[in-house]
């Protein structure tokens, strides 16, 4: 029996070379594996319930287990033809940091525990804030993805401009805003009945006027307006709220403005993203997450806010047990920034990528996104019996079968699921359900995008 939970070292390179050499297969055949399967849940849950072992067994037996029951039953989102919901595109350097800071086991909430790292975290913070072009007042916080960005954000926010009860604060967001945010404000407080969700324009955009409108008609009815909430890059078409209108607003009616770029913000470093992301910089908080167009593996969001004091005054609490850790004023304590304390060292794989690959390859991996999208599109556009509903934007393209009714729509995404040839995933706009591909994997290929379409369009001619 092992007591220590440990093996020598020579079994430890053994077990990690036998991981090494899976992932490595597994990504050197992803283009000749199927997209990925969703197993059926009654023979998973058979396959793999079983009483707690009281007795261990070899490291192999259990890694063929996950291989066949676990991660074959998986959706590979970085697989070339995953054109589906956000892909995520992973990099192998990414994953390789993440092997580090698991086999360090790397604490990244305070400086005395994670100097090293809190230096990288605060340099790669820089960076994201640079290119976002907020000023150098601002700082951040790298958390689990656009979820906890999103939280972390809305909570600063409210701790900023609502100093006493809630009751009355009210939040202005489109009817495209990504669920995570209604969600967060559930968490902090807020009364639903608070939450204005403004119907989007023709261009699935936040409409300036009725905005304006909405503020002033709730301030005159004893509401408290306090945050507006814009997306830079939507997830169902990738539409861009007018971040410069929105700021002007949000600065005359002394309102926070959150942006929540955890799918388009990272298009700034790339020419045409950004143009379109003009205004940006104005953002009083801003959700960026490297997992979706950074090309890392999960989990990494991050949350960057104006000046990076209030995120010092929301969240900063020093119990007599954290006292050691805040005897000098220029050490930097990344839990005083955030919600966790215990935080993994998520920084470092996006700070070894950017340094390994350089930023002009992740431009150029992002631009590539930019045309896949277009491409899809004028394939589309070439198919008979098919119609684009919203044209490519941020390498998303949202479309429809004309023959075909919601179900049929519906029923397609599920037979695309079981042949695994691809995978394209719906929404529903203006209550109507569309396809949507999102194409921002790099290693996806025109042929891809084209032998995906066509098994797509036989399985519409078919219904
Ligand atoms: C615009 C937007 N915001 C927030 C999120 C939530 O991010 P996460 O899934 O990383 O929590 C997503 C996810 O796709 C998104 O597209």
């Amino acid at each position: 029996m092992n007591r220590e939970l440990e093996f020598s070292p020579e079994r430890m390179r053994q077990i990690g070379y036998r991981v090494v050499d899976r992932v490595v297969e597994h990504l050197a055949t992803l283009p000749s594996q199927r997209v990925g399967t969703k197993g059926d849940p009654r023979a998973l849950l058979k396959a793999l319930s079983e009483p707690v072992p009281e007795q261990g067994m070899e490291f192999e037996a259990v890694l063929d287990q996950v291989e066949r029951d676990v991660l074959a039953n998986t959706m590979h989102v970085n697989h070339p033809r995953f054109l589906a919901y956000v892909p995520g595109p992973g990099n192998f350097v990414g994953a390789m940091a993440d092997a580090l800071i698991s086999g360090f086991n790397v604490f990244a909430g305070t400086w005395i525990s994670g100097s090293g790292p809190a230096a990288v975290e605060l340099t790669v913070l820089d960076w994201l804030r640079e290119m976002c072009g907020l000023p150098v007042s601002a700082g951040g916080v790298f958390v689990s993805g656009g979820t906890l960005a999103n939280l972390t954000a809305l909570a600063v926010a409210r701790h900023l401009k609502i100093r006493g009860p809630l009751e009355a604060a009210t939040v202005y967001f489109s009817d495209q805003a990504h669920s995570s945010l209604e969600k967060a404000l559930r968490v902090i407080g807020l009364a639903a009945e608070n939450y204005r969700k403004l119907p989007s324009d023709a261009a699935f955009r936040i409409p300036i006027g009725e905005l304006r409108r909405c503020i002033e008609q709730d301030r005159a009815a004893g509401k408290r307006p306090f945050c507006v909430i814009a997306s830079a890059g939507t997830t169902n078409t990738g539409a861009i709220d007018p971040l410069p209108e929105l700021s002007a607003l949000c600065r005359e009616q002394d309102l926070w403005l959150h942006v929540d770029g955890a799918y388009g913000a990272a298009a700034v470093i790339a020419e045409q993203g950004r143009e379109l992301m003009a205004g940006l910089e104005l953002a009083d908080s801003l959700s960026l997450d490297p997992h979706k167009w950074l090309f890392q593996p999960y989990e990494i969001g991050c949350v960057l806010v104006r000046n990076r004091e209030h995120l010092r005054d929301t969240f900063r609490i020093l119990p007599e047990y954290l006292k050691d850790t805040q005897q000098y004023s220029d050490e930097f304590n990344f839990t005083d920034h955030g919600i966790q304390l215990t935080r993994n060292f998520r920084a470092l794989k996006l700070w070894m990528s950017i340094k390994v690959f350089g930023l002009a390859a992740f431009r150029a991996a992002i631009e590539r996104g930019f045309v896949l999208g277009e491409f899809t599109e004028a394939c589309l556009r070439k198919m008979p019996g098919w119609e684009i509903v919203t044209p490519a934007q941020m390498g998303v393209v949202c479309f429809r079968n004309k023959a075909l009714d919601d179900a049929a729509h519906l029923r397609l995404v599920q037979t695309l699921l079981e042949d695994g040839f691809a995978l394209i995933t719906s929404t529903v706009l203006r209550g109507q359900t569309v396809l949507r591909t999102c194409t921002i994997n790099p290693r996806t290929t025109e042929a891809d995008i084209q032998g995906a379409l066509e098994r797509l369009d036989a399985f519409a001619r078919r219904l």
